[in-house]
């Protein structure tokens, strides 16, 4: 019946995982971009609730990643000056688009309480992530 879950369940599925697995995700949500706006909408997410629920493009690194279509890792949070917090304890971060079709319609956050955590790896990973989101949307 694996197959009957929704798309919604999948990625909360991809965020439990990814947050279960790797020590330094504390927190690992999806954004959509919402309708026609020019917005993105917080999706499936583990982690603290966070009052970032609609975030306009341009703002923070999420924002700058809807625009620039460019993975944005941010190994020091305080040393941004674009940056929407969500929780005090987050250290670092990481935003990667999600595309379909050539276009970015989203993008999966990892917000980690580890100061400079983010290497090739956890890039690759991603990417493989995004790509296999991008075939299930
Ligand atoms: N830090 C993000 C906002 C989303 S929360 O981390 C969940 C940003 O600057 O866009």
């Amino acid at each position: 019946f694996e197959s009957q879950i929704g798309v919604n369940e999948k990625l909360q599925k991809i965020c439990q995982l990814l947050s279960d697995e790797v020590e330094y995700y504390n927190w690992v949500g999806f954004y959509f971009k919402n309708g026609d706006k020019n917005e993105l909408k917080l999706g499936p997410y583990v982690g603290a609730e966070t009052d970032h629920t609609i975030i306009p493009y341009g703002k923070g690194i999420c924002g700058q990643v809807a625009e620039s279509n460019q993975t944005f890792v941010v190994p020091d949070v305080y040393a941004q000056d674009n940056y929407l917090a969500c929780s005090i304890e987050t250290k670092a971060e990481i935003v990667m688009p999600i595309f379909k079709n050539g276009e970015n319609i989203g993008q999966i956050d990892i917000d980690s309480h580890t100061i400079d955590p983010f290497t090739d790896a956890d890039t690759k990973l991603l990417e493989y992530i995004c790509n296999k989101v991008s075939e299930i949307i």
